[in-house]
């Protein structure tokens, strides 16, 4: 039984099992149940120790980790199914996203919190869950059969509504991307989940509620100075307009209740979700008013995420991009060979007819290719002259150096095949890996041709450029041994290979 403590101070607390893998985690939740709610508590330190415990002891609920060595929390949640179908288990993560709230979910779990964890969400839950066993143990009492049942239903249809709302938010955004098509996807949404005829959704600009979306009325960007918009954003919270006030869709006295809910960000409100004129002619229920809140929270999750990672992904491409124009920088031979790199390999891909997932990595993956150089001596880079074996083997270290630099960002996946193997031969006598045939990604194959080909049509400190045709010359030479024929063969029917496409980028002249 080992680390279980004693009774809490709170009365009515049941016993809550704790499993996470880091023992920080595991004592402050310990503290919270114990000190705050009055449960008693006992630990586990992975999914296996937690199986065994809930195998030999009684719990009210098991909290258990998102993401735990050997045995991960979908795994241990579906092993406690097993073993026991009714047990409630609530997943943490330190990762918020719908997407894993709503397997969770699926899977059968209560519910979801994040961390760091709030004390009192951490409560509240326990002690909501507690409730409904309690509710669900009063069933058997014969007494308060009628009561319970009814208890019962309103608290099932709440939470089956609410696990709708989750599910269908996940369904109908994934995939979006686009922040206007999440922004009207919202608003048709919640004009379906609560059944009104007019609803929109506004960011919150300059002073103004722009309107980003609506449905059943035509709504231009309204001032949010002394409108029902100031109180939901000094508040925080909802706000209902009632009969007789003014609609702030379009300025007529409202017949029906108009509901305001905001989609806060950091603390901070960002977009107001506006629902009005039900379809029944009803006014909105305090389990409405509810259910749009978690719409309106669930929905700004979604639309933070996407923000996040649009700017991170944005600022990350801008960086890199930052980074091979100060390669070419202090190399003037080379400037722009990244981008014709990327140009060439991408009418190549035309011509093969790959599919757009490639031909989006060539267009990055090619401009990126020699990023690695950034970690080679500039004496090495731009030495006039032949090199020496020694200085070979550091400028022979780039592909390896690029791949070193965007493998930890997990972000292009597809591009590191370019950025690793644009040196390799199809003869196997390339590097960094000595890769032969199509054991070479096919993207890197590509690139190789379109690298090959501009390298020997600009001009180094060295030697001049040569013509194109002198260039194709060598390319058809070099086909099977150290270039694929049939890239090559693609490659002529390109603009590029036509010896057109130069013209469109500017080019040294040294
Ligand atoms: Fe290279």
């Amino acid at each position: 039984m080992g680390m279980e403590k004693g009774k809490g101070k709170r009365k009515g607390g049941g016993r809550v099992l704790i499993v996470d893998d880091d023992p920080l985690v595991r004592g402050v939740l310990s503290d919270i149940f114990y000190n705050v709610g009055g449960y008693k508590t006992d630990v586990a330190a992975d999914g296996f120790d937690g199986i065994e415990k809930i195998k030999n002891n009684e719990y009210d609920i098991v909290f258990a980790d998102m993401a735990m060595p050997r045995l991960n929390g979908m795994d241990f949640l579906r092993e406690i199914k097993k073993i026991n179908p009714s047990m409630p288990v609530v997943i943490t993560t330190g990762i918020p996203s719908i997407d894993m709230a709503v397997n969770a979910i699926k899977e059968g779990a209560q519910d979801f919190i994040t961390k760091p964890f709030r004390i009192d969400t951490v409560i509240s839950i326990a002690d909501r869950i507690t409730g409904e066993k309690k509710l669900l143990n009063k069933l058997a009492v014969k007494d308060d059969y009628e009561a319970s049942v009814g208890e019962l239903k309103a608290e099932l249809f709440k939470k089956l509504q609410e696990i709708g709302i989750l599910q269908s938010i996940s369904t109908e955004l994934d995939g979006l991307c686009d922040n206007k098509e999440i922004f009207e996807r919202i608003v048709a949404m919640a004009s379906k989940l609560f059944m009104v005829k007019e609803a929109s959704f506004g960011a919150i600009e300059n002073g103004h509620l722009k309107i980003k979306g609506s449905i059943g009325t035509m709504v231009k960007d309204i001032s949010i100075a002394n409108s029902i918009f100031e109180n939901v954003i000094k508040k925080k919270t909802f706000c209902l307009a009632s009969l007789g006030e003014v609609n702030p869709h379009n300025g007529t006295l409202l017949t029906s209740p108009f509901l305001s809910v905001p989609l806060t960000m950091n603390n901070e409100v960002f977009g107001i979700l506006n629902l009005s004129n039900k379809a029944d002619g009803t006014a909105f229920t305090d389990d409405e008013i509810r259910f749009a809140l978690t719409f309106a929270e669930k929905a700004a999750m979604r639309i933070e995420n996407n923000a996040l990672y649009e700017v991170f992904y944005t600022n990350l491409m801008n960086t890199l991009k930052s980074l091979v124009i100060s390669i070419e920088a202090r190399d003037p031979y080379t400037k722009h060979h990244s981008e014709r790199v990327s140009l060439y390999s991408l009418q190549i891909a035309d011509v093969i007819n790959l599919g757009a997932e490639d031909k989006d990595a060539i267009k990055f993956g090619g401009y990126l290719h020699d990023i690695g150089k950034i970690g080679v001596r500039d004496t090495v880079l731009v030495k006039p002259g032949m090199l020496t074996p020694e200085e070979t083997t550091e400028i022979r270290l780039h592909p390896v150096i690029g791949y070193n630099i965007l493998e930890p960002l997990r972000f292009f996946p597809n591009e590191m095949d370019i950025i690793r193997h644009h040196h390799e031969r199809f003869d196997g006598s390339g590097y960094p890996d000595g890769l032969a045939c199509d054991k070479i990604p096919l993207i890197a194959r590509i690139a190789a041709v379109a690298d090959t080909y501009d390298a020997m049509t600009s001009s180094r400190p060295y030697r001049n450029a040569m013509c194109h045709d002198a260039a194709i010359k060598e390319l058809k030479r070099c086909s099977s041994s150290q270039l694929e024929d049939e890239i090559v063969l693609a490659f002529l029917q390109t603009p590029a290979g036509k010896g057109g496409a130069r013209l469109s980028l500017e080019r040294t002249t040294h």
